[in-house]
């Protein structure tokens, strides 16, 4: 497989990817910028302001498709309008620079015009996920400390329940045309903007000031709130251009929904940075669908997940014959591990590379992706983007040489790596406790040439679908369900999704082990939690394996599921 390669077609933005390996300075992705240059930054004035007031401001910004089939679109003189008429919505409720506005909305324009419009009066856009239940959205909101919360009427449905316990959160905007009497803390999102001024001075940043907060999972604990500030840009931008390798007249599809990092570094901020026109589409994954929007927008360059190729992959080759794609130049991906036959399909089918893609929430931006300017070795994440040192190193932060297994780590410092987690400072220490790197949690390694291979989680962290889900959250859900005593969540192996979340639990005295049973529990924990978390599959077991001191072995569920050797038992409560 190692051996395998597919020859580079063209010079992308980036020439030679060797040449800016030596050439490159981070100093010229900041040339761009209007403001910045170490004076102030804003992202919402690079990616919107900046071009309302240039020729590009009759271009075309966003093009959105409803779920239904409804097309709406916004230049970018429209999207400042709207923008500052948000900015000046929240100041006018009270938003201070630095208040977290929760927005809990499906893929819709509003969830653009908030998004940008919480960025230009120095508020923190904190994204959710539509498929969220009420106790994930009330975990990220209390422990954020939320001030604004923009949803629907239909999925403030979920957090009316639990309202009570956000004290901090000072209004909730809801995004419908309702003109009655709303809820108690809340108001009509249109009402307002119609009130708004559409000139707003947008606010000067410091690099650091973050802009968005990400709630993303571990091994332990609740999900944590990642930070990235207004300098992210830099690297935003340059990934943009020599990654996706957009240019002037391209139409830019990104799948990944605004909740996650992609949907913000991607699907929002870095096309923009650049002008480029994005398509949104509303609606949730159908061949057919997704085949007829590559088609019918045109799509330039295309950015999406492993599982949604799988997919496509799986409705078979007649589906993807019935259409034809000749504006699309390349697809991205990102997420989870790409096969090679994927690789090679889409080769087959659409006559296009796709490019692997790796980078996490915590690093804000892509750093290890292959390039239209080079070969693509299918398997491989690809090499570092110039400007980024990466290694495999163990666990004293020794480089291990080509070949050799270890921790994938990168030196730290890149200009969209993480500025916090939210009130957790040793949380976010920890990432940095091999000295002098960025310790990842994968497991990779390099070969000759400086491809970068990658084998597996180092911790319990689940990728299913390319969501990152954390074990200990799913176990806390299920323990809340009256039936439950104990349960051990782990990633199984899937060929579609990558992996599912499979539960061992074991049941309190009074309670059979039943199919209905599971579907109940299953069920329960998908209303709580998400819509993406449930466990796909229930093992009832008589106990858990545990060490001494009561921590649950997930690695000894997860051997045993895989016929594995279980290894080291000697902790192991007897
Ligand atoms: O395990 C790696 C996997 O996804 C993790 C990061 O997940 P998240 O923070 O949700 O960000 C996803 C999108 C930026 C990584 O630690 N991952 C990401 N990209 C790849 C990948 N695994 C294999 N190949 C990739 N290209």
């Amino acid at each position: 497989m190692e051996n395998e390669t597919l020859p580079s077609e063209r010079a992308g933005n980036l020439e030679s990817y060797e040449k800016a390996c030596k050439d490159f300075t981070w100093a010229s992705g900041e040339e761009e910028f209007e403001w910045s240059s170490g004076g102030p930054y804003n992202i919402a004035h690079e990616a919107i302001d900046k071009h309302a007031s240039s020729w590009r401001k009759n271009k075309v910004a966003l093009y959105w498709e409803s779920a239904s089939g409804k097309m709406r679109k916004f230049t970018f003189g429209e999207m400042r309008r709207e923008t500052n008429r948000f900015a000046n919505t929240l100041v006018g409720l009270g938003a201070k620079r630095g208040d977290r506005v929760f927005v809990y909305l499906d893929r819709i324009p509003e969830a653009y015009i908030t998004a940008f419009g919480t960025m230009k009066m120095g508020g923190i856009f904190a994204p959710i996920f539509s498929a969220l239940g009420p106790d994930g959205v009330r975990d990220r909101m209390l422990d954020a400390g939320a001030r604004f919360l923009v949803t629907t009427p239909q999925l403030f449905e979920r957090v009316q329940p639990v309202m009570e316990s956000l004290t901090e959160l000072s209004t909730v905007i809801l995004v419908s045309a309702g003109t009655e009497q709303a809820p108690d803390k809340c108001v009509w999102f249109r009402e307002l903007m119609r009130a708004s001024s559409p000139d707003f001075e947008t606010e000067r940043m410091a690099p650091h000031e973050p802009y968005v907060i990400h709630y993303t999972s571990g091994t332990t604990g609740k999900p944590k709130g990642v930070l990235h500030g207004h300098k992210a840009m830099v690297q935003q931008l340059v990934t943009s251009k020599f990654v996706l390798d957009l240019k002037e007249g391209d139409t830019y599809w990104c799948t990944s929904d605004p909740g996650w990092v992609t949907g913000t570094s991607y699907g929002m901020v870095g096309p923009w940075l650049l002008g480029s026109s994005l398509l949104s589409y509303e609606g949730r994954f159908d061949p057919r669908t997704w085949y007829s929007l590559l088609e019918r927008y045109e799509v330039t360059v295309w950015y999406t997940a492993p599982t949604a190729l799988r997919m496509l992959m799986k409705a078979g080759d007649d589906l993807v014959g019935e259409f034809s794609f000749p504006s699309l130049r390349h697809v991205c991906s990102v997420g989870e591990p790409l096969n090679p036959e994927v690789i090679r399909w889409a080769m087959r089918t659409m006559g296009k590379r796709v490019h692997d893609t790796w980078w996490q929430t915590e690093t804000g931006a892509m750093l290890i992706c292959n390039y239209p300017c080079s070969t693509i070795k299918p398997g491989s994440m690809g090499r570092p983007i110039p400007g980024i040192q990466a290694g495999i190193v163990d666990e004293e932060g020794q480089d291990l040489p080509p070949g050799r297994e270890g921790f994938l780590a990168v030196r730290p410092g890149w200009p969209s790596m993480m500025v916090g987690i939210w009130r957790n400072a040793p949380r976010y220490r920890e990432y940095f406790k091999i000295p002098g790197w960025y310790v990842s949690g994968d497991m990779a390694f390099r070969d000759e040439e400086g491809y970068f291979w990658f084998l597996g989680r180092a911790d319990d962290v689940i990728k299913s679908s390319g969501e990152r889900i954390g074990p200990f959250e799913v176990e806390s859900a299920l323990l809340e369900h009256p039936a439950v005593a104990e349960a051990g969540v782990i990633g199984k192996p899937d060929e579609i999704r990558g992996e599912i979340v499979k539960a061992f639990v074991s049941l309190r005295p009074g309670y059979v082990p039943s199919d209905w049973l599971k579907a109940e529990v299953s069920q329960f924990v998908k209303q709580k939690l998400a819509a993406y978390a449930y466990p796909k599959e229930i093992d009832f077991v008589d106990s858990l394996p545990k060490t001494r001191s009561g921590k649950i072995l997930r690695r000894v569920l997860k051997a045993r599921e895989l016929g594995q050797e279980v290894g080291d038992l000697s902790t192991l409560e007897k």
